[in-house]
């Protein structure tokens, strides 16, 4: 979504605005901006487009001297992606001007306010109310028109905000939507996402909800919203600069599949001692563990489709009944929790608004949430009862890949986990699900190592105008994972359908060389799926299998074949994604699409 990077200093401030913006670029605009006090007054340079317009205008921000600004890429809520409605907004004799992530809930009401008191609007942003609202409390004290303004908006929003009255100065502020500040020998920082600012500084404040803060050049101070001031602990961010870096792969979303197989290491390894499973940051018992007679999993995205899985592997293996909920309905559907049960929520930002609101939703009638979550320090992390950190690192390409797979294998071992603690896994077993969740970093390095024959494959669809998926149980889980992933990033429709359920309706579809993918992992629905495969051949489908190498009976109803490594039927959505992430990304490559900023798409959902 939107990205705010502001700097005050002793350096010119449009590079090194730039400079931030380009490492928040991955989570998607369509638009980018500045405003750069010069020491008269304040200037704005603004476009639709790439970051690149905007460096072009002004030839690398060389053209806008200052050394304080705040800077701004937008994804459009309110009025259409276009030069005005870009940030930064200004007040109506431009000596304010401000940079906003979030939406204002009541700006229509505050806009009519507005207007009836004699303020234009230019552009239909809910932003530039606020420009105009600081305006009409502005009266010296810029502090006061800060707060006074954060009182009378409803929503969420992060700022920043250049008063040319005090050009020393960048006031920021937050609730709902991300925001850190940071400082170095050269000057303060403030961006809605920590890599912006990485380069320059390792030590940031996370700015809660409802606070405001005082940035100058060589120091900062943070107020609550009443004005009341406070003192907060900076965090070290420990992440490797260059893990924000394509380090020569043609794309991050590449590079991030390759690292899966750390990925998987990171989250698993810290985790298994001896031979035992031990989850710290569960903080809970084993008499607790047995006391859970429900979970609630709740998630967006792809994240909701690891809780799928999810829900399969603790059912399976703890036999603790599992409900999976979109967070953006879940908040809304009034859900049933009853004492017993436990929270989960799954988000690799952290930042998912319908997550986060999800998990208020749940502390907010006595229930104690989980949190899984990449990254460190994010609001969901925060306010979470409990946090188990999937190891990911950053991902920057839209398209998730590392950190669900890292989310897959955080929930294998809370099942191992619940079903060890609830006697529901002998030792046996315990020990060699263990030894197949060791194996599974060095058998997706070999799945990524097979890559030239996917790549092969995926150019044949380049041209495919529609694509199915199919598969039962936690096979369709992993449908439902591939089908997001070809369709987020190479815009060809694909719809993943629960295998027996296909003839219900969305058989209709398909048409003489459809490519249908029937995932097929589970040897005891083998010969189910086989039927349905049979069944979309019969209506002219050219049918794309992935199983596990002992079902070699496939290849009679299938008309190309992709195999796994032998692991236990629990884990193999973690080895059949591969493939499909594989499959999805070189037909995007393929068919010349943005892969790692796919359209209309954000990193980080922070709207509802
Ligand atoms: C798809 C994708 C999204 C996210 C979803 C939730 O590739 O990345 O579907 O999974 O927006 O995001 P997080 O995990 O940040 O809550």
């Amino acid at each position: 979504m939107c990205g705010i990077v502001g700097y005050i200093g002793t350096k010119q401030a449009a590079p090194i605005i730039l400079d931030g913006l380009s490492k928040l670029e991955y989570r998607g605009y369509d638009s980018a901006g500045m405003a750069i006090y010069d020491g008269g007054k304040i200037n704005i340079t603004k476009s639709v487009g790439r970051l690149k317009v905007l460096e072009n205008l002004t030839h690398g921000g060389e053209t806008m001297p200052g050394i304080c600004g705040i800077g701004h890429t937008r994804w459009a809520t309110h009025g259409v992606p276009s030069d005005t409605n870009a940030h930064p907004h200004f007040n109506a004799d431009e000596t304010i001007t401000v940079v906003h992530n979030g939406i204002i809930e009541n700006y229509l009401h505050l806009r009519q306010m507005l207007s009836d008191k004699g303020y234009k609007f230019v552009s239909e942003t809910d932003t530039e109310v606020l420009a105009h609202l600081l305006d009409y409390y502005y009266k010296g004290n810029p502090m006061e028109a800060v707060t006074k303004v954060l009182h009378r908006v409803e929503g969420s929003y992060a700022l920043g905000i250049l008063f040319a009255d005090c050009p020393d100065q960048i006031f920021a502020a937050r609730k709902d939507s991300p925001l850190v500040v940071g400082q170095n020998g050269d000057g303060c920082f403030i961006a809605s996402d920590v890599p912006a600012i990485l380069k320059y500084t390792r030590k940031v404040y996370y700015v809660d909800n409802q606070e405001v803060v005082r940035l100058r050049a060589d120091h900062m101070h943070f107020y609550s919203v009443d004005e009341e001031e406070m003192t907060k602990e900076p965090v070290t961010i420990e992440w490797d600069a260059n893990a924000a870096e394509k380090a020569g792969y043609e794309h991050f979303m590449l590079k991030e599949m390759y690292e899966q197989p750390k990925t998987v290491t990171d989250t698993l390894l810290p985790r298994i001692k001896g031979r035992d499973i031990v989850i710290e940051e569960l903080n809970m018992s084993d008499e607790e563990l047995n006391a859970i007679n429900k979970i609630h999993i709740v998630a967006c995205g792809s994240a909701y489709h690891a809780g799928v899985t999810g829900k399969y592997v603790i059912e399976g293996l703890a036999r603790i009944p599992v409900e999976v909920d979109l967070a953006s309905e879940f908040r809304y559907r009034n859900p049933i929790l009853e004492e017993g049960a436990m929270v989960i929520v799954i988000s690799q930002s952290g930042e998912t608004a319908d997550t986060l609101a999800a998990l208020r939703e749940s502390k907010a009638r006595g229930f104690k949430v989980l949190g899984i979550v990449n990254v460190v320090g994010s609001s969901i992390a925060r306010e979470a009862d409990n946090v188990m950190y999937t190891w990911a690192g950053p991902e920057i390409a839209v398209a998730t890949t590392k950190a669900y797979s890292a989310q897959l294998v955080a929930l294998y071992l809370l099942a191992m986990k619940f079903g060890r603690a609830r006697g529901k896994i002998d030792d046996k077993t315990f020990a060699s699900l263990l030894g197949d969740l060791k194996r599974l970093p060095n058998q997706i390095e070999m799945l990524l190592n097979n890559k030239l024959k996917i790549q092969k494959f995926a150019n044949r669809y380049i041209g495919a105008k529609d694509v199915f998926f199919i598969g039962r149980g936690i096979d369709y889980a992993i449908s439902l994972e591939g089908s997001l992933k070809l369709k987020e990033i190479s815009y060809i429709h694909s719809e993943a359908y629960a295998a027996g359920e296909l003839k219900h309706g969305t058989i209709s579809l398909i048409e003489e060389g459809t490519l249908v993918a029937a995932v097929s992992t589970q040897p005891d629905l083998y010969a189910k799926t086989i039927s349905n495969m049979v069944e979309v051949k019969a209506r002219g489908a050219f049918v794309l299998a992935v199983t596990c190498e002992e079902n070699k009976e496939i290849e009679k109803a299938a008309d190309y074949v992709i195999y796994i490594p032998e692991t236990n039927p629990y884990f193999t959505n973690s080895l059949a994604i591969i493939p499909l992430q594989l499959f999805g990304y070189y037909v995007a490559v393929g068919k010349g699409c943005d892969v790692d900023k796919p359209r209309n798409l954000a990193k980080s959902v922070t709207v509802e």
